[in-house]
């Protein structure tokens, strides 16, 4: 991750935040549509959801740099084990996190934009999918 990396992809999280709860449904929606057998791990409302989902991308960002030194990392492995959450979960949620940023980013959301946030997004799952098998970070 460089500075620009990170300058990037906090400005289109700006956009995205913008969007207030347009972006949380349009995700949401995407995510259940390609992938229906994850609705059942997000039984809250949709504005807790919304939350989270900002709380997510938010902590994306800040950690990108050194994903290994996130705060709070175990705690945040510990309960996405306890939820339910599969390895093979992360690749789902990270292609519908991109094909619902390139629908409310439009033109916006370009290869330079989208590499930076494939590279924020693999850094930051590794490091939680480490933590979650229980290895150290890496
Ligand atoms: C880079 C990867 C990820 C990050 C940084 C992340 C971050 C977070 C954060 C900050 C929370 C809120 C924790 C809390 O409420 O205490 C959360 C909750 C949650 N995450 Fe993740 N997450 C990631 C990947 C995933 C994936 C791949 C899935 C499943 C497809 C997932 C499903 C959930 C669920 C179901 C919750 C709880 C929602 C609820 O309690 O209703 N997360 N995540």
């Amino acid at each position: 991750m460089t500075e620009g990396d990170l300058a990037i992809v906090d400005r289109s999280f700006r956009r995205l935040v913008s969007q207030g709860e347009d972006f949380g449904v349009l995700f949401y929606d995407t995510l259940f549509r390609s992938y229906p057998e994850l609705r059942s791990l997000f039984p809250g409302d949709m504005q807790q959801q919304q939350v989270r989902l900002v709380q997510m991308l938010r902590q994306l960002i800040d950690s990108a740099h050194a994903p290994a030194d996130m705060p709070g990392l175990a705690g945040l492995a510990r309960r996405h084990v306890e939820i339910g959450i599969r390895p093979e979960y992360f690749s789902m949620f990270g292609q519908a996190l991109f094909e619902s940023f390139a629908a409310a980013l439009d033109g916006d959301f370009t290869p330079e934009v989208r590499a930076a946030w494939e590279r924020a997004y693999t850094r930051i799952a590794g490091a939680l999918m480490r933590a979650m098998s229980g290895r150290a970070s890496g």
